[in-house]
């Protein structure tokens, strides 16, 4: 089913079947929530987020495009704080509930494709219609709801190279992933990686993606974010499917450019 409904007071779209549920909001076509049939919420939310036209929201997927970080302002993009058409959806064959969205920000045109039902599937794609080369980069930025910091682990990245952007350092990763402090790291990898927590195991498989970002603020930095609680910390990390840094992608006049993450709980 593909319904038009209001979240936190904002326009959305829920996409839902017997598999699988999702909600998209038309501010940043921001993947606010999603759960598998029987299953719990996948994505975390601060309860400090805001939920207002033109401002970011905290958690879920927002879409950072056509930059990564605070390169230029707004950090991370306009994509996220831009009102985006509602371009319609389809009952796939396959069982999923798929949803469009469309902005335009000059010469950029993105198009996101939301699919619903045993996976959550996401897919950005960017055309560029000016002239000349364009740098792009981007980020599907999602926010997992997890059990407790102290406890997850990531595989899927040992042996890739990354960039440490708190010390600027350029490291080569040589085991799964724990975290245990403030963490913002841009691996350069095109590979599935997957989230382990307790008995849940999310696996998040991308195409078109060569970074994936894994972010935990930690306290201190959480503290100096208004829109996210002092404590939040422990329950959420970020495994971003991106081009970010190095891995720009660059763009032809015309070109379509995508980039998917399927993400699956098992
Ligand atoms: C991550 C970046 O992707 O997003 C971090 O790697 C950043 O450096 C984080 O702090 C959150 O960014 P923002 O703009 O949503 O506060």
């Amino acid at each position: 089913m593909i319904e038009e409904c209001k979240w936190r007071g904002l326009d959305a779209i829920r996409l839902s079947n017997r598999e699988g549920e999702a909600t998209v909001t038309l501010n940043g076509a921001h993947v606010v929530s999603y759960r598998r049939a029987g299953g719990e919420e996948l994505l975390w939310l601060s309860a400090k987020s805001h939920y207002a036209e033109g401002k970011p929201i905290r958690g879920g997927i927002p879409v950072c495009w056509p930059w990564f970080g605070p390169v230029q302002e707004p950090a991370h993009g306009v994509a996220r704080i831009s009102r985006w058409e509602f371009a319609g959806g389809t009952e796939r064959e396959d069982g999923g509930t798929e949803g469009c969205f469309r902005l335009k920000s000059g010469d950029l045109e993105a198009e996101l494709t939301v699919t619903a039902g045993r996976a959550l599937r996401v897919e950005l794609k960017t055309r560029w219609t000016g002239t000349g080369p364009m740098e792009l980069t981007e980020a599907l930025h999602t926010y997992f709801r997890i059990s407790d910091i102290g406890k997850i682990w990531i595989t899927g990245l040992e042996n890739a190279p990354f960039v440490d952007k708190l010390t600027g350092e350029t490291k080569t990763e040589s085991a799964a992933i724990r975290i245990d402090r403030e963490t913002d790291r841009v691996y350069h990898s095109s590979g599935t990686t997957e989230l382990h927590d307790g008995g849940r195991t999310v696996r998040i498989a991308k195409r078109g993606s060569n970074s994936t970002v894994v972010w935990n603020p930690w306290r201190d930095k959480s503290i100096r974010m208004a829109d996210f609680g002092d404590d939040e910390y422990p329950g959420m990390v970020c495994v971003e499917t991106a081009n970010a840094g190095a891995d720009a992608v660059t763009l032809t006049p015309g070109e379509w450019h995508s980039i998917t993450a399927t993400i699956e709980e098992f």
